[in-house]
Order: structure tokens, then sequence, then C-alpha cells
């Protein structure tokens, strides 16, 4: 049987049934054969994990922070508490013999998902007949291997949310052009940030016929942003924003920059979920904070720092249901493969994608603090 990723499931093991075992005896013993596997093994969790799976982490991190510490580790096995495009990364970032695991198969990224290696190839097609400037691509973290390796086989680079800026400014100075993808609002916050107008942006739609974009529009844009969102941080608007300065003046508004414009720029502050983390540690006791991005990160917040007031800038539950996929059960089978030597949900990226991926993440590494 495939995956959603086209991988062979492995048969093994797959799920451990509540009849099997209750939460309580999965958790004792996660807890226990961690502690048997520590010479071998490294938990690497994301910030948007449930608590239950954070609890195992070895270490916490955004996108880049997680990226980096797998590549410098050289623990056999890495299991990766997060979404498919990250053990992906980690995979490439990782000597061959070693094995990034990602507990469940299916825990996806729909940002990710709306941009594939076929309409990028197509979108440059269109973008490098349409001119005659060079045009650099980058993509964020958030994407396929395989998109991966085309911005490192067409002179671009990688970002995560905490470098965008670095990378983009290290793209003009490649280019004339940007070609941002999958993500438009991280796109378009962060060149608006660099001070690149609205209008010298535009957005390419790859269900549109050329993108729905004229040769035009092509030649006289600074920056193409593909028409890709998180559907979690969309969630977040303007008004709520508005309604929270309203009520609450005093209350700081924080958000990940993959809010849509609007909401980055009513905000008070934007950043990755590391930022965002150090903001809320570093404020003075009795700060509140209205927090726009994932709900697991912001009721871990609010549990922690019981001397602030932090609370979602939504009414409603903005949860990534891709990463909230991974259980501890699906992280206890990943364990037990491991103790047996039969690891299952292995990730590995096929060598042509990861050279030219890795030429991509090591431009990143190299501009990242
Ligand atoms: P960070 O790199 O800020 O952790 O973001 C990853 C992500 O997927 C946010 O939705
Ligand atoms: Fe993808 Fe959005 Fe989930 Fe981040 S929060 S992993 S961008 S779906």
């Amino acid at each position: 049987m495939l995956d959603l990723f086209g991988q062979k499931k492995n048969d093994f093991l797959p799920e451990i049934s509540e009849e099997e075992l209750s939460d309580q005896e999965v958790m004792s013993e996660l807890k226990q054969l961690k502690q048997e596997l520590r010479e071998d093994l490294l938990i690497l969790g994301h910030h948007y994990q449930q608590n239950d799976v954070i609890s195992f982490a070895d270490i916490t991190g955004d996108s880049l922070a997680l990226a980096k510490h797998a590549a410098n580790t050289n623990m056999p096995y890495i299991v990766f508490c997060g979404v498919h495009f990250m053990a992906e990364t980690a995979d490439m970032l990782t000597r061959p013999d070693q094995q990034v695991i990602l507990p469940d198969l299916n825990a996806g990224c729909s940002m990710a998902d709306m941009a594939n290696n076929e309409q990028v190839e197509k979108a440059w097609e269109v973008l490098v007949n349409a001119s005659s400037q060079k045009i650099i691509p980058i993509t964020y973290i958030n994407c396929d291997a395989k998109l991966k390796a085309f911005v490192g086989r067409n002179d671009g680079a990688i970002c995560t949310s905490s470098n965008a800026e670095d990378l983009i400014k290290w793209a003009f100075d490649q280019g004339e052009k940007l070609l941002f993808f999958p993500d438009q609002h991280l796109g378009r916050n962060t060149c608006s940030k660099l001070g690149i107008k609205l209008d010298e942006m535009i957005v390419y739609n790859p269900n549109m016929q050329n993108g729905g974009v004229t040769t035009r529009q092509i030649k006289d844009a600074k920056v193409i942003l593909w028409h890709g969102y998180c559907s979690v941080h969309q969630g977040f608007t303007a008004e709520q924003v508005l309604a929270i300065k309203k009520d609450s003046p005093q209350t700081r508004v924080i958000v990940h920059p993959e809010c849509s414009y609007e909401v980055f720029e009513a905000a008070d502050d934007a950043g990755s979920t590391s930022y965002i983390i150090d903001k809320i540690e570093q404020a003075p006791a009795g700060t509140s904070f209205a927090v726009g991005t994932e709900i697991n990160l912001v009721n871990r917040l609010n549990d922690k720092y019981a001397d602030k007031q932090i609370k979602s800038l939504s009414p409603y539950q903005c949860l990534c249901t891709t990463m909230y996929r991974v259980r501890p059960r699906w992280l206890l089978a990943s364990l037990r493969a491991i103790k047996i030597g039969k690891p299952i949900n292995v990730i590995k990226v096929d060598n042509e994608t990861r050279k030219y991926g890795l030429l991509a993440l090591e431009r990143m590494l190299r501009k990242s603090k």
C-alpha cells in the first residue's frame, strides 16, 4: 500500500490499538523505550506538536532549528515529530546511513501540497519566456523535496520563516526578479518589509492559464508570488486584530508571517514560531498577548507562562490537523520498530533530488545566523 507521498507503507506495526494498550500504557512504554534507545536515537519535535509528543522530544524548535539539529547529529535514528517536508529535509541533511523516521506518513502540510514539480516547471517556462531578466527562485522550506532540488538547479535557495528576509535579500543580489513559492503570504509580507511595493508583486496561480498573468505583468513585476497559503494561518483576520486592539489596547498581537498581509500589517509583531516563543518569554510579567499561530503552541505558551495572559488571536480552533496526526502511539510504534532493528516509516529522498536539494539547503544554511 502507498502512503500520501507515494512511499510504500511498511506493514510492520503500523498502529497500536487502544485495545492493545491504553494511553497511559503507551506513555509509560515510550518513557522506557526512549531511555533504552538513548545511545541511538534523537527525537525532534516541531513547536506545533501536541504536549504528549513534545514531552518525548530531545529538541523542540522551528523549521530552521530542527533542520540544523538534524544536520549536526550523529545518531543513527532521527524520529521527526513534525510533518513530511521536515523529515525529507532532515533526510537530505543527514548521512545516507542515518535513518529519518516520520511517525505518521500521512502527516503532510496542505501548503506544501499547493505546488508540485510539474506546476513549478511549467511556471518557470512561462516566466523565463516572458522576461529577459534573471529570475531567482526561492522556495519556502514547506515544500516537496523535488522543489528544493528545482531551486538548487536554478541558482535559487530555500528559506524558512526565520530567515526569509536574508534569503530574499540574497536573491536580489543574484538576480533582478524573484519567484517565491509556495506561500504567497510569507513572500509578500517579507518583501513588503524589505521595501518592495505591493504593486511590484504579482500572483501566479498554477490553476489558471499562464498562471493568470500577462507577459506585460511578468516583465514589470519584481516579485512573482505563488498562489499558495496555509489554511491554518489563513484563519486569522485583520478584524480579529482590530477587535483586540479596541477591547484590550494593551494586548500585544504577535503573528506568524504565514498570516495574510492585512493581519501582518495590523499586528504589533510577527515572526517564526521560535521568534514568537522568545518574544513571549522575554516580556515582563503581566503582559497580555494575542497570538496568531497554531493552537497547540499557543496553549502550551499559556500553560508555561502563568504570569502572562496568552490567548489565540482567533476565537476558532486554529489547529494544524496534519501535525496533530503524530500521536504518542505512532511514536511508540516507531520506537518499537527501531528496537528490533526494523525501522518503519523511514523517509528517503532519491539521490538526484538530494544532490540538488542539498545545494539549495546549503545556500540557505550559509545565510542563516
Ligand atoms: P516555523 O519555521 O516558524 O516553525 O514554521 C513552520 C510552519 O509550518 C508554520 O506553519
Ligand atoms: Fe503546513 Fe500550515 Fe500546518 Fe505549517 S501550520 S505545517 S504551513 S499546514
